[in-house]
């Protein structure tokens, strides 16, 4: 007999294919999904089912799955089509913008939606295929909201869990979307579903109650005679793995090589991925301003930008791209001196002891994003200073500055004030920043990921015990 396993399903799979001269390879995938699912899925009998990332031809499908397998994890291929359409499309052209409240970005095209149906279905095909009795469902994120419908209508009494990893927008944007009511009948297949905030759960229950026909009371939703429970799990990270690169010999040449080229300015951080809801633009505007108002700090300061490239084939995110192409340029031409540039500017990915000893070296970390389900980027920072030094400027508009209290908290839309943040943030005393920081590093130690799955699969379990004591009453 085999053991209960968890079964995680997402869109991306934590690891990607990259072909190189016809050769398939295995490389980390981006975003805070994979990173902070990725020390999990390995445990036990657990699979991770999900998109390779890329489409293979039939005739190799055999290899990458076989390749995939050794890892635990299983493939669900898609075509080119399916890929521009479902993921490219509906995920990241509806789902994406309307959840991050850019409404005007979003292209509800018909078309879209059809493949958005046809993919989770395609998804629930495989769940299916590798599902056994006592087993759990664990599915993650936007791109299968109708995921958990589709598996509870095969299987009646499964124990899904649902947790989404970006914000819920508020019901006067979710109702924008025409295929509303669609989207949270397949979510209320779960029986449980996990957002990173409090504001999350409150704008779910608002939309649900709207736009259905369930009723709830508390954080208990009712729905075709089931009990559905909502509630709000912050993500942590793997706090342990970011103080372990500490001690790591490639860290440590990299901050001393970092040291050296820098020669004694002081370095401010930003890493994501390409993205519109992370506030590049707005952010490189401060750092422009900050430089226009206090010149005495040129020379003094420089800007690391990291920006991993991330679904560059989607239109909005291409103008993106040039648009920090062309201020970055902008910035360095009016700044720049002989011997020093303002912004050092690297859109590609690095290995994770370059990112450490970026955190480590930086005296500044600026995470500024419009909207932000957590951003798992600011909690790194944190938990990579083991000197409790540095600081962190935090916009209000991310589900981690509802944690991390004793970040500089600003309005990512609010250039004077991101500005002013930073002169406060380089002037402010170590004795502050001591202090600032060790009670940050002390809430990222605690609620970390591994707390995370816990507490969320201790809810599962809970819920799935109220359902049943409800069913023999
Ligand atoms: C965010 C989302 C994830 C997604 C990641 C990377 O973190 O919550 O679901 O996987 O971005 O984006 P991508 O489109 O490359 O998967």
């Amino acid at each position: 007999m085999t053991k209960n396993k968890t079964i995680i399903v997402s869109n991306r799979l934590p690891v990607k294919i990259v072909e190189k001269d016809g050769v398939y390879e295995l490389s980390p995938s981006e975003g805070g999904l994979a990173t902070g699912l990725g020390s999990i899925y390995k445990t036990g009998d657990n699979v991770w089912i999900g998109w390779p990332g890329l489409e293979v031809p039939e005739d190799r499908q055999q290899e990458v799955t076989e390749k995939l397998a050794e890892l635990n994890l299983i493939p669900v291929f898609l075509s080119n089509e399916e890929i521009y359409q479902y993921y490219e499309g509906f995920s990241n052209e509806v789902l994406w913008p309307v959840f991050h409240y850019m409404t005007t970005y979003a292209n509800y095209e018909q078309s879209y939606w059809d493949f958005y149906q046809t993919v989770n279905t395609k998804f629930a095909d495989a769940v299916e295929a590798h599902l056994h009795e006592g087993d759990t469902v664990w599915v993650h994120d936007y791109q299968l909201l109708l995921l958990p419908g589709l598996v509870r209508a095969r299987q009646a009494h499964v124990t899904i869990g649902f947790f989404q990893h970006i914000p819920f927008p508020s019901y006067e944007i979710f109702r924008l979307i025409p295929w509303r009511e669609e989207l949270l009948a397949g979510m209320f297949g779960a029986d449980l579903l996990g957002f990173h905030t409090f504001d999350d759960v409150r704008h779910f229950l608002s939309a649900a109650s709207k736009l259905s026909t369930s009723k709830y009371a508390n954080n208990v939703i009712t729905y075709n005679e089931r009990q559905i429970v909502v509630e709000a799990f912050p993500m942590g990270i793997d706090d342990d793995k970011f103080e372990r690169l500490a001690d790591n010999e490639r860290v440590s040449a990299h901050i001393q090589s970092f040291k050296e080229s820098k020669q004694g300015s002081r370095m401010i951080l930003s890493i994501d991925r390409l993205d519109y809801s992370k506030g590049i633009i707005p952010r490189l505007q401060a750092f422009e301003l900050f430089l226009h108002l206090h010149p005495q700090y040129i020379e003094k300061v420089e800007l690391y930008m990291i920006v991993v490239p991330s679904r560059d084939t989607v239109p909005q995110y291409k103008e993106l791209r040039e648009q920090i192409d062309q201020l970055v340029g902008n910035i360095n031409a009016k700044f720049r001196t002989l011997n020093w540039a303002p912004v050092h500017y690297f859109y590609r990915s690095f290995p994770i002891e370059f990112l450490s000893a970026l955190y480590r070296t930086a005296d500044v970390c600026l995470v500024t994003p419009m909207r932000d389900g957590m951003n798992l980027v600011s909690k790194e920072f944190v938990a990579s200073k083991t000197d409790n030094r540095g600081v962190l400027i935090l916009s209000e508009m991310a589900g981690a500055s509802k944690e991390l209290n004793d970040a500089l908290i600003v309005n990512p839309n609010n250039i004077g004030e991101i500005m002013r943040n930073l002169l406060q943030a380089l002037n402010m005393s170590e004795q502050e920043q001591e202090h600032r920081m060790k009670s940050m590093r002390a809430i990222v130690k605690k609620f970390n990921i591994h707390l995370w799955v816990k507490n969320f699969m201790d809810k599962l379990n809970e819920v799935k015990e109220m359902q049943a004591a409800l069913l023999t009453k």
